[in-house]
């Protein structure tokens, strides 16, 4: 008791000193300079002491302001010169402020500190000052959207430690700035990343010194600007491009043939230029989703060589490009095709859909062609074929479905339903959220400049992203109880838009430090979209009206700041006290806290005879509750079933998607093994695996709930099912977390685990793919006396089921190693363990061959891996897969060498097999702790103070 007293009255001094220590006096009269610009004034900004009153937006370090943050704060008037006295300043966002215009001060040159300066979607202009170049610590520089004019300062080029450079969507003329002599340029920007320059009005040629082998860049955006001259063939050496856009300019003459060595670009827009010459040779792009190419004055050329050889093709944009012959049957079967449209071409002869491999198909628009016949057209299709202004159409009745154009899709595409719940009626403005609740939500347009699907139609996409946005709120503890996605659509600029809102938790609106956290993560790009579906983006931030702490209510500031403001001596009697009552009052709370989430209320102890099961993080839920998260458990909730019952998605109050796992009358265990299963599981914590969150005993029902896995399982990702575009690192990554999960269970689990039943259905994918061990229910704990091997009764999946363990009965970890080598094979085939009657580890020996490249396996392996190029470290794997698969368990790796080994095949491929946690042994809690996720790399760029003060002040 008495070191709980000492503690207490550590955290009061420790609060006093906090309080007593006042804002510097420059940084004080500068912010209240800003504020003198201003038309209004956040509410909390009065008082001479913005770090020691929490102004909104204020992060200080000691008495020094660190951070300006004030997205959509509605803030009217200019910027004062006199920010530059902050000297401190790291980190100013005042992005979302459509009021906030004129110039940016010279001033600004002074922030020797600066290293994030976002000024996204306001209404700046003049020229951007050449100053800017003088902030040497500068990684992050966002002022597209504004309306900035005058050119691109040379002095940029100074700017060596920047990652991020956004001026798109300005007013910037004149050419870009490359170094000459003592000038710099943008060529000296070898560390940066992103190059986002688009909608400006530059002009002049590209300079062929822009581009070098030794930059690192990823995106590089220069649509719709008014460049001239040839695209310079220096584009071809920076390997590490990801997104190039050139589209909507004046560039002419021949594309370099290079361009075809920029093998990691997904995303390549050209259109709309003056592009002249043979049609580039793209063989090598394998990992092209998204090619625009459309009206440029290319040779008439017939249908090049590579169309059939883009293996992640989803989008060909070829309008007007002079295009002759016949279009290969083979193309179509591409197996993620969704959008083709080569409309103005002199396409002829006969039109041979062939097998249509992908399920995702959508449209292909031929029409204006020579096209005289169509092969099969009898054959029932699910998408469009447009063949209007063909010879085919010319002739006989226009009745024919492909001789007309669709009709246009005026419903929106899509828009967030509902999550169980029926929409209420909400008054005035307030709309009613997914989850049914009436609030102001925060909105805005996500733009994204890339994009690697086109089947807009198609909602996993957005499902995905909603997810990976609320997992990324809840995470960072942002207010949010539910997001909207709605109205996707592209604008003319090929700029795909998706409204957003944003739904406050637990009340009607936001308060300004919320809108201000929130518009934060979009401006600083802090959250990143799902990479498998979407390139990079920038938000455009709607002013928001509706802040709860706006009228007179601001004045409500914690008595506990008055009362430090004027702490003395005399005061800390009075504090202790309060201590005491506190800490007093915190003990019932937490004993009140204990009774009511104690599972035994629900334990019947004469059906279990055990005591109480003990549980680590999971907790009791009573059958009421669980009703009524999955809305009574009924069939739009059903996510999958098998032999034990069904599993249902639900919706926790917090908003939260949990899995619901529900027995089946008759595959109901005991009280007691049920009670020891969850006892295990909630024991199991791993990112790899699936984690418990509680369960559910009464009125006869055995219930397990699980955290809710979006992508769902591996093995319809394999299949297509899913829509996921399945690349061969991909594939590594989610085989290495599989592995480390397994490896968890078996190596560090305790007791260790054998999991019994692995499977491709039974690895599941997160919104970030990261696989996750799911479905325990045939698993089996080693206790130590057992340690070695467990007789039981021989269970398992047909196909992955262990032969020695099946012959023997004795069960070791090895038999899940045997299972793992068949999931691996899965994986680079995409087959089933027995398709059709064959075994897959018997059909990979046979057609084996060590001699010949790829083992001679191209026939079996999964074609939409992409091929063009050779998968690295695809013998290697297959390897590694067949010692798994030895007849004697004693000759199969360990799950740890396994580990070791795919990390190894990993860093052969060029992959960093720990690109995304930081240690292999993280637990889940240590890997989603404060993760600070940042845009589109994995390289080790750290935001400072990414959130505002306020966020981090200790509860
Ligand atoms: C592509 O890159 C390779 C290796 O760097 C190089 O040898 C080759 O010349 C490049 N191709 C073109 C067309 O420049
Ligand atoms: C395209 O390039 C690939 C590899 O760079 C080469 O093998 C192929 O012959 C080229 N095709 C044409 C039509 O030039
Ligand atoms: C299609 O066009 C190509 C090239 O213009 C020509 O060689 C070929 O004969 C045409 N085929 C048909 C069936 O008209
Ligand atoms: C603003 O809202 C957040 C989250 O809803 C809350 O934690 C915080 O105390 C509020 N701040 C003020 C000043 O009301």
């Amino acid at each position: 008791m008495g070191s709980v007293i000492w503690s207490l009255l550590l955290v009061v001094f420790l609060q006093i000193y906090i309080i007593a220590a006042t804002t510097d006096a420059g940084d004080s009269a500068a912010l209240k300079s800003l504020m003198d610009e201003w038309e209004k004034a956040p509410p909390s900004w009065v008082g001479g002491d913005p770090c020691g009153d929490s102004w909104v937006g204020i992060g200080c370090n000691d008495s020094r302001v660190t951070s300006v943050t004030l997205p959509s704060m509605k803030l009217v008037g200019r910027l004062s010169g006199d920010i530059s006295t902050l000297s401190e300043l790291q980190q100013v966002d005042l992005s979302y402020n459509n009021g906030l215009t004129g110039s940016l001060p010279t001033s600004i040159g002074n922030l020797k500190k600066l290293t994030n300066l976002i000024l996204v979607g306001c209404g700046f202009n003049g020229p951007i000052p050449d100053a800017i170049g003088s902030l040497s610590q500068l990684r992050f520089l966002s002022l597209n959207s504004n309306g900035f004019t005058g050119r691109i300062p040379p002095s940029i080029g100074n700017l060596s430690n920047l990652y991020w450079l956004d001026l798109a969507d300005n007013q910037l003329e004149g050419p870009i700035p490359v170094s000459s002599g003592s000038t710099p340029g943008l060529d000296m920007l070898i560390h940066t990343k992103h190059f986002h320059f688009g909608k400006n009005k530059l002009s002049g040629q590209i300079p062929a010194q822009l581009f070098s082998s030794s930059m690192t860049l990823i995106h590089v955006l220069f649509e719709s600007n008014k460049l001239t001259g040839i695209l310079p063939s220096t584009l071809g050496h920076v390997r590490t491009l990801e997104v190039v856009r050139f589209d909507n300019n004046s560039l002419n003459g021949r594309l370099p043939l290079n361009i075809n060595n920029l093998t990691s670009v997904h995303d390549l827009f050209l259109s709309n230029n003056k592009l002249t010459g043979p049609l580039p040779n793209l063989t090598q792009m394998n990992s092209l989703n998204t090619l625009y190419l459309s009206n440029n004055s290319f040779d008439s050329a017939d249908v090049p060589s590579w169309f059939p050889a883009l293996p992640a093709l989803t989008t060909l944009m070829m309008e007007n490009t002079q295009l002759r012959g016949q279009i290969p049957a083979i193309f179509f079967e591409l197996p993620n095709l969704q959008t083709v449209v080569l409309k103005g071409n002199q396409l002829n002869g006969t039109l041979d859909i062939g097998q249509i491999s992908s399920n995702q198909l959508q449209i292909i628009d031929l029409q204006n062609n020579l096209i005289t016949d169509f092969n099969n057209s009898d054959r029932p299709y699910n998408f469009d074929i447009i063949l209007v202004g063909n010879p085919v159409c010319d002739e006989t009745g226009t009745t024919r479905s492909y001789c007309n154009l669709p009709p246009s899709n005026s419903s929106p595409l899509y828009s967030t339903p509902s999550q169980n719940c029926l929409p209420v009626p909400c008054s005035s403005s307030q709309i009613s959220s997914p989850l049914c609740r009436c609030a102001y939500p925060y909105t805005g347009t996500l733009n994204f400049r890339g994009l690697l699907f086109s089947a807009f139609g198609n909602s996993t996409p957005y499902q995905i992203l909603e997810q990976s946005l609320m997992h990324f709120f809840q995470s960072h503890q942002l207010p949010v109880d539910s997001v909207s996605l709605s109205d996707p659509r592209m604008d003319p600029n090929e700029y795909f838009l998706l409204n957003l809102r944003a739904f406050p938790y637990g009340q009607e609106s936001f308060n300004r430090t919320g809108i201000s956290m929130i518009a934060f993560v979009f401006s600083n790009q802090t959250f990143k979209p799902p990479d498998q579906l979407f390139g990079p983006y920038f938000f455009r931030g709607d002013e928001y009206e509706h802040f709860s702490d706006d009228p007179a209510n601001s004045k409500k500031s914690s008595i506990a700041i008055k009362i430090g403001a004027a702490a003395g001596a005399s005061v800390l009697f009075l504090l202790l006290v309060l201590a005491g009552i506190y800490a007093y009052r915190q003990k019932k709370r937490a004993e009140r806290a204990t009774k009511e989430s104690n599972p035994f209320a629900h334990w019947d102890p004469k059906k279990s005879s055990g005591s109480i099961p003990q549980l680590k993080g999971a907790r009791c839920f009573s059958f009421e509750e669980l009703k009524k998260y999955a809305n009574n458990f009924s069939e739009a909730n059903d996510i999958g079933s098998g032999g034990y019952g069904k599993v249902y998605r639900g919706t926790l109050p917090t908003g939260e998607l949990i899995a619901i796992k529900r027995a089946q009358q008759g595959s109901m265990q005991g009280g007691l093994e049920f009670k020891t299963e969850i006892e295990l599981l909630s024991r199991v914590h791993h990112k790899n695996v699936v984690s418990l969150l509680g369960f559910c005993f009464e009125r006869g029902e055995q219930m397990l709930i699980y955290e809710y896995v979006p992508n769902g399982s591996l093995s319809d990702s394999l299949s297509g099912k899913s829509g996921i575009r399945m690349d061969w690192t991909r594939r590594l990554k989610i085989a290495l977390g599989a592995a480390r999960g397994l490896a968890y269970l078996h190596e560090l689990a305790n007791p260790p685990i054998i999991h019994r039943d692995i499977k491709s259905t039974n690895i599941l994918l997160d919104e970030r793919l990261n696989a996750k061990v799911a479905d325990f229910g045939l698993s089996k704990p080693m206790g130590d006396s057992e340690r070695g091997h467990v007789t039981t009764q021989v269970k398992g999946t047909m196909g992955y089921l262990d032969p020695e363990y099946y012959m023997t009965q004795q069960l070791t970890e090895k038999s899940d190693v045997y299972s793992f080598g068949v999931l691996m094979l899965e994986i680079v085939t995409a087959r089933r363990p027995i398709e059709r009657g064959k075994y897959i580890v018997r059909e990979v020996r046979m057609a084996m061959d060590k001699t010949k490249s790829l083992y001679n396996l191209q026939e079996i392996l999964d074609a939409s891996m992409g091929f063009a190029a050779t998968p690295k470290g695809l013998e290697k794997f297959v390897d590694l897969a067949m010692s798994c698969v030895e007849e004697s368990g004693a000759n199969r790796p360990t799950m740890g060498e396994v580990v070791k080994e795919i990390e190894n095949i990993m860093q052969l491929a060029g992959m960093n097999p720990n690109a995304e946690s930081a240690s292999s042994s993280a637990t889940y809690e240590e890997a989603t702790k404060g993760g600070s996720l940042h845009p589109y790399g994995d390289d080790s760029f750290a935001y400072s103070g990414v959130f505002p003060a306020s966020k981090i002040e200790p509860q």
